[in-house]
This record gives C-alpha cells, sequence and structure tokens, in this order.
C-alpha cells in the first residue's frame, strides 16, 4: 500500500535520528516516493548525505536561499503524508503553536497531508507539564502520535521517552494512510453502452464515461479495491482493474457476475434501453431503401442486481430533466440502497460535461441536494457518503 505513495519525512534534533535513516531505507523499499527534510539540529546527528543516499533525492534544510522560493509549501503540497521522526519536545512546541521558525516546522504548518509524529526526548522532558499540553494540543488538532515507547535513553537513563522502532512507525503511517473505503471491493460501470444495427453503425447516447471513471478514481484513492465495467474511450484509472464491454448485455453479463464478489455497485453506465432485435450482417444500403429498425428491451441490469439472493449494497443513476418526483418514487420502488439523480436538462450537468449537479436519495425517498460540483468532487464525496452508509450498515450487523 505504501507504493508510489509521496511520503515526506521530517528528521529533527535527537540521537533517535539515526533510526530515521532506517525508516526512510524501509519506506523506500517499500516503493513509497520519499524525500526528506532535516532541521540543523539533526544534522549534528546525521548528514543529509545519508538520507540523499538512501533517497536519491536532494534533502531540504532551510527555509532561504534554497533553489526553490517556497519550499515548505511545496514540500507541503507534494506530500500525501508526512512522519516527523524524530520530533524533539521543541518540535513538538513549535507545531502546537503553529509556529513556523524553521523549513520543519513551517511545512508543519502548511500542510494538509496527514502528519504523524514519533516523539523522542528524555522522561522528564516528555512528562512536562508543557509537552503534555503540547500534545494534547497536536491530537486535539488532527495530528497522530506514535509511542514514544520506553527504554533506555541518550543520557543512560531509562523511562518512556524513547522513539519507537521505524517497523512501529511503518505501521501508523499504513493506518493512516488507508482511506474511508478500506477494504471494500467496490463495481462501478461507466460510459453509454452501444447497441449494433449492422456492423458499421450502433445505437448509442451521449456518455461520456467522465462520471463513472472519477467515481472510480475516488474509490480508489479512499482505498477500495475498483473493478470498472466500462465502455467509455477514457484513459484507464490507474489503481482500478476494468473491464471493457460495448452493450448492454455484455456490461449486464460482466456486472451479474462480478457482483457476487464486492460489497457495493455503482451503475454510473448510461445503459440502452432498447436494441434493434436484429444485428444485420453486412451493411445497410441506401440502395435496398429506407430500413425499419426494429428494437426489443435490453436487459434491465439493476433489476437483476437487486433480485441476487445475496445482493451487494446499490447504487443507481437516474438521468431526470427538470424535476426528480420520477427518480424518487423509482428510488422507492426499484428496491435500490441509494439513488443519485442528475438533471441532464441543467447547464453544466449530466452527459460529457466535467461538472454535475446531484441529488441523493434514499430507498425511503429521502432527498439530499447537492450544489453543482466537478464531476471529480461529486464523486469524492459519493465515496465518503458510502463509506458512512457502510459503516452504519456493519454496526446495525
Ligand atoms: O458519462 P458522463 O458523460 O459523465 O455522464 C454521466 C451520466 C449522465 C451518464 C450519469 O451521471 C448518469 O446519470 N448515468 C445513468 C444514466 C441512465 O441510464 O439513467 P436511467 O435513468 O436511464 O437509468 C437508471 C439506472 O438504471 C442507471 O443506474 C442505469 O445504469 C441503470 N440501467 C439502465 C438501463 C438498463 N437496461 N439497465 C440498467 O441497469
Amino acid at each position: 500500500m505504501l507504493s508510489g505513495r509521496r511520503i515526506l519525512v521530517g528528521v529533527t534534533g535527537g540521537v533517535a535520528a539515526y533510526k530515521a535513516a532506517y525508516l526512510v531505507r524501509r519506506l523506500v523499499e517499500r516503493g513509497a516516493d520519499v524525500r526528506v527534510m532535516m532541521t540543523r539540529s539533526a544534522q549534528q546527528f546525521v548528514g543529509p548525505q545519508t538520507f540523499a543516499a538512501i533517497t536519491g533525492q536532494g534533502v531540504a534544510s532551510e527555509l532561504f536561499g534554497a533553489a526553490s522560493v517556497s519550499p515548505h509549501t511545496e514540500l507541503a503540497r507534494w506530500a500525501e503524508a508526512v512522519i516527523i521522526a524524530p520530533a524533539t519536545a521543541n518540535t513538538l512546541a513549535k507545531a502546537a503553536h503553529g509556529l513556523s521558525s524553521d523549513l520543519v516546522s513551517a511545512t508543519i504548518l502548511a500542510t494538509t497531508a496527514p502528519v504523524l509524529l514519533a516523539p523522542a526526548m528524555h522522561t522528564e522532558m516528555w512528562e512536562n507539564a508543557a509537552t503534555r499540553r503540547n500534545v494534547a494540543v497536536l491530537q486535539g488538532d488532527g495530528r497522530t502520535m506514535v509511542g514514544p515507547a520506553s527504554g533506555s535513553l541518550a543520557g543512560g537513563d531509562t523511562g518512556p521517552g524513547r522513539m519507537v522502532e521505524p517497523e512501529e512507525i511503518l505501521q501508523a503511517l499504513e493506518l493512516l494512510l488507508k482511506g474511508p473505503l478500506s477494504g471494500v471491493r467496490m463495481l462501478v460501470t461507466a460510459g453509454g453502452t452501444r447497441e449494433p444495427i449492422d456492423p458499421v453503425r450502433f445505437i448509442g447516447n451521449r456518455s461520456s464515461g467522465k462520471m463513472g471513471f472519477a467515481i472510480a478514481s475516488a474509490a480508489v484513492a479512499s482505498g477500495a479495491d475498483v473493478i470498472l465495467v466500462s465502455s467509455a474511450d477514457l484513459p484507464p484509472p490507474s489503481g482500478a482493474r476494468v473491464v471493457e464491454v460495448e452493450t448492454a448485455e455484455e456490461m449486464g453479463q460482466s456486472v451479474v457476475k462480478l457482483a457476487q464478489e464486492v460489497d457495493v455497485v455503482v451503475m454510473a453506465a448510461a445503459v440502452a434501453d432498447f436494441r434493434p432485435a436484429v444485428i444485420e450482417e453486412t451493411k445497410l444500403r441506401r440502395t435496398d431503401g429506407i430500413p425499419e429498425i426494429r428494437l426489443e428491451a435490453t436487459p434491465d441490469i439493476l433489476a437483476s442486481l437487486v433480485a441476487l439472493e445475496k445482493r451487494p449494497y446499490l447504487v443507481g443513476f437516474a438521468a431526470e430533466t427538470g424535476s426528480y418526483d420520477t427518480a424518487i418514487q423509482k428510488a422507492i420502488s426499484k428496491g435500490v440502497d441509494l439513488t443519485v439523480a442528475n438533471d441532464v436538462a441543467a447547464e453544466g450537468s449530466g452527459f460529457g460535461s466535467d461538472t454535475n449537479q446531484v441529488a441523493l436519495i434514499d430507498s425511503q425517498g429521502t432527498i439530499e441536494r447537492w450544489p453543482l460540483l466537478t464531476k471529480v468532487e461529486v464523486a469524492r464525496r459519493l465515496c465518503d457518503h458510502l463509506a458512512g452508509q457502510l459503516n452504519e450498515r456493519a454496526a446495525k450487523g
């Protein structure tokens, strides 16, 4: 799970700085993209060259005079997670008070990424009322502490204050990076199906696949295992397994089969309701006259899923124009757990756009309207909503 993740390690001035070198090496071995920043005091214990050699990257240590005009914000934005190891009493105090007098403290203040602090100091300093207050403030601010452990300390004394071992920091990092859908298996459909008329023509629709692909990407980012059943021509989202289909029949077969293996199905695809009853084997020609194309119904995929004996949590989409009344009726009668209704007639909403205006409707018909948002943001919020629903379900047993 650490492979490819952008991890920033801040090393501050304590003897345990030597253990940070091993921590950084383990992160690199696990495939993480690691950068290191150091305080001046940390460099009294370990040289930046050690970290540069392990990561293959330069080590940042100064707020001013570096190649970048704003190294702290650059690193803060780059990081998916920040580890401060060791975190001295001085650094904890600065972080608790929002001080930014050096690169490490300024980066902690500037980042929106989760911050994991591994304190290391003498027992008296750890137990001092000021440090206790600072730790409480940091925890209240959503910072995560790992350790300290109890054991022998630099001055020959023994007690709490020893930095925990790198493996324990790695475990804490993995927990911190787990998204709200961690462990959830999700199937998402995307795109418009194509129902062939003859070898060159088909009946299609205006779905680009953007909404479904955004949901698949957001679900991956939230920690889910994602299968994307797609009829869209978009680059595959990284981290998702993609099953390519063309027709409603193919989509239905894949989805119903795979539904047995997942916890959630999100049907964002625009599936054709009708298809030509006969597919011509050769191209229809103008010279043969105007053809009459008889249509037949396609399989209703959602209905097949609702009928499954052991069915996953089901999310249907509803393409509406203007009022959500029909969507509310369908949400109550169709037996799905959640309906995402979108107004495909509204400006910047529905097919093809980068934005969407949706309303969530539960199986009782209760509606929650969202403002016009990017599809990426709709997808992110939908994943958070699903995580909440699944947790509620699990709590009820
Ligand atoms: O792909 P984009 O360009 O980003 O556009 C996104 C979107 C507008 C396509 C998407 O947000 C959306 O609304 N998808 C569902 C469109 C649709 O087919 O709506 P519907 O009201 O016709 O169908 C209701 C639900 O039944 C849908 O979840 C659909 O996937 C499902 N269905 C439909 C037909 C069928 N034979 N089987 C089904 O399961």
